[in-house]
């Protein structure tokens, strides 16, 4: 357990019926409001009309940039950061999913530069300010609603890049589960599995543990084991809609990090994967956890896997270690591919090994991924073949 900062300040509405705050929250930052969205499904589902609404009650002056991909593009960073500039906007308000929230970010650090947004990522140019952002999120996958990330993809260079800022930490965040009601049975899966992927980073670590992190982590990941399947078979399921909602937020926010120092592992390699093939995020973490598991479990990591599959998964603590921590990856498998009926392996997403040894580079940063287990790139090609 090493020394760590407790700073998480993001205000949150959470439930139903909070959107008559949005206009007051709004106006605390000024007159001009750029509104970011993706591809139609806040207009689908109606939010976009009550969101409209608030803000013409609040007397805001509203505008707009739709269209904000999956795996969002530094394009539309770019397309951003101009309106901001031109129109002189004082605050962004993000509606959609974990795409949409990043996008906004680097939209608002974007409106306070001269240069090519993409030098936040390239070049890793300085973020010293940014537009103040308010959220109302979508879909629970993520974390972006309460963390100070984002990932922002450049397919002209195959990158996908991540970066955290305290800076870019949304000012107010709206989390409504009845929002994420329309969400596809396949979003919805592919959401869990990354929330569930996101406490493995951190629960999956070499320094002394924290029992009461530990307890709560694994409180977590049974809620995201229980409520996902809920979610998936009956969409309106309040109750499973505002467990994932909470935990989608808590998972990434920095509350788990106290005391964990190794470096995450999974999603380096995934974000290879959707730079490469553009695969939606959930879904490569998913392969890909239960072989990153198999490939880390040796002697002396043995003794996490046994806390994982007994306090998880409620497997039987007087087997075997090495016996209980099989079963563990196993159990990790049959949440996957079989609850959240996901697809297993990369050869059925239409991806061979073409382009595993640049992968592979690009994932351990040229030198090592120093996570739960050390990485080199010959060791992250190996786990991409497991895959296949
Ligand atoms: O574009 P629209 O029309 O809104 O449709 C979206 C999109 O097609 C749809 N959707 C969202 N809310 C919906 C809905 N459809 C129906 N009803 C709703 N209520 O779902 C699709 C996926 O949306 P997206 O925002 O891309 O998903 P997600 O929230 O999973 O975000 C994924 C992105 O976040 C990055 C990922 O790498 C990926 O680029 N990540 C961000 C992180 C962070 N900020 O800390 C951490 C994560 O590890 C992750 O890397
Ligand atoms: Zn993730």
């Amino acid at each position: 357990m090493e020394s760590f900062i407790y700073d998480i300040p993001v205000k949150v509405y959470f439930g139903e019926n909070q959107l008559s705050h949005l206009g007051k929250e709004l106006s605390k930052f000024g007159k001009k409001v750029l509104m970011t969205y993706g591809g139609g499904s806040i207009k689908k589902i109606g939010l976009y009309d009550k969101v409209v609404e608030e803000i013409k009650k609040a007397g805001l002056e509203l505008y707009e940039l739709p269209g904000i991909e999956p795996n969002p593009r530094v394009e539309s960073v770019r397309k951003g950061a101009q309106i901001c500039k031109e129109k002189q906007i004082d605050v962004l308000l993000a509606v959609g999913g974990g795409s949409t929230i990043d996008c906004t970010k680097f939209i608002a650090a974007g409106a306070f530069v001269d240069f090519d947004p993409w030098d936040f990522f390239s070049k890793w140019a300085p973020i010293e300010k940014a537009l103040p952002i308010v959220d109302i999120l979508t879909l629970s996958a993520t974390g972006s609603e309460m963390d100070s990330g984002g990932v922002i993809s450049n397919p002209d260079t195959n990158d996908k890049i991540g970066r955290m800022e305290p800076i870019l930490l949304p000012k107010v965040s709206f989390l409504d589960p009845t929002n994420t009601y329309t969400v596809s049975e396949y979003q919805t899966a592919c959401g869990s599995a990354d929330i569930f992927s996101h406490i493995c980073e951190v629960y999956f670590d070499t320094s002394k543990n924290f029992f009461m992190l530990d307890t709560f982590m694994e409180g977590m990941l049974r809620t995201v084991i229980k409520y996902t399947p809920i979610a998936m078979s009956e969409p309106k399921n309040y109750e499973a809609r505002a467990n994932l909602m909470w935990t989608s937020s808590w998972a990434i926010n920095g509350f788990i990090n106290g005391g964990a120092r190794n470096v995450w592992s999974c999603h380096p390699m995934e974000h290879e994967l959707s730079a490469f093939y553009d695969i939606t995020h959930g879904l490569g973490l998913a392969i890909l956890t239960p072989r990153w598991l198999e490939f880390c479990l040796n002697d002396k990591t043995v003794d996490r896997y046994v806390r994982f599959g007994t306090e998880v998964f409620g497997i039987d603590k007087n087997l075997d270690k090495m016996d209980i921590a099989k079963r563990a990856i196993e159990a990790t498998k049959d949440f996957f591919f079989n609850k959240l009926k996901l697809k297993s392996r990369l050869s059925e997403i239409g991806i061979d090994d073409k382009n595993f040894a640049i992968m592979a580079k690009k994932a351990v940063s040229g030198s090592a991924l120093k996570g739960f287990v050390t990485l080199t790139a010959d060791d992250v090609e190996k786990i991409y073949r497991m895959c296949l």
